[in-house]
């Protein structure tokens, strides 16, 4: 029997050409990048080389790019971070209510913490209102959080447009890009 997969978007073979790159750092060159030794600097050597692509690719510098162990890690550090950081301008966050559960946990944490989150209605493509958003931002908002791309329905959210929002009331914009990788210059 054949077997048909339809789920990439949960998750995926490795790509042939990742494959190459990573085989030797799970082999072989599987020094201790934190050491002194040749084989753990060789490691580090291409930790470092891959933030520099990385950055590349999102249009950043190297030492804002941190490697964690995957993406509810990164959304759970990313939001506590931004909340618990600015809690003493505002204790209010904006997202939708189509994110992944890694985004709407952390936020039903936070609200049991004292913050207030407002989640943000999608049309029936899912995606967010411009306006709604614009109407949900209040004086205490410190942080605004809407994925690149649903993990589902694959909708492409307006991210650029909620980027220039939230950089003309000061607010901090996290995305969850976990299902895509765009550059943007803001
Ligand atoms: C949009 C989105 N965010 C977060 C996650 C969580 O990522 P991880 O399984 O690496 O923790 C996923 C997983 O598929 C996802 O699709």
């Amino acid at each position: 029997m054949k077997i048909r997969y339809f789920d990439h978007a949960a998750t995926t073979p490795v790509k042939e050409e990742v494959l190459e790159e990573m085989l030797p750092f799970l082999e072989e060159k599987c020094g201790n990048p934190s050491s002194l030794y040749t084989l753990g600097r060789e490691s580090k050597k291409a930790i470092e080389e891959a933030r520099k692509r990385v950055a590349a690719l999102i249009n950043c510098e190297p030492n804002e790019v941190y490697f964690t162990g995957g993406g509810s890690e990164s959304d759970n550090m990313a939001i506590k971070g931004i909340a618990y950081a600015n809690m003493n301008k505002g204790r209010h966050i904006i997202t939708s209510k189509i994110e992944h559960p890694a985004v709407l946990h952390t936020c039903q944490k936070l609200e049991k913490r004292g913050f207030k989150v407002t989640y943000l209605n999608v049309d029936r493509d899912g995606i967010v209102d411009l306006e709604e958003l614009r109407r949900a931002i209040r004086n205490d908002t410190i942080l605004i959080s809407i994925m690149t791309v649903n993990n589902e329905i694959g909708t492409i959210e307006p991210i650029y447009e909620i980027s220039r929002i939230a950089k003309m009331y000061n607010i901090t914009f996290h995305t969850d890009s976990v299902q895509a990788c765009r550059s943007y210059s803001y």
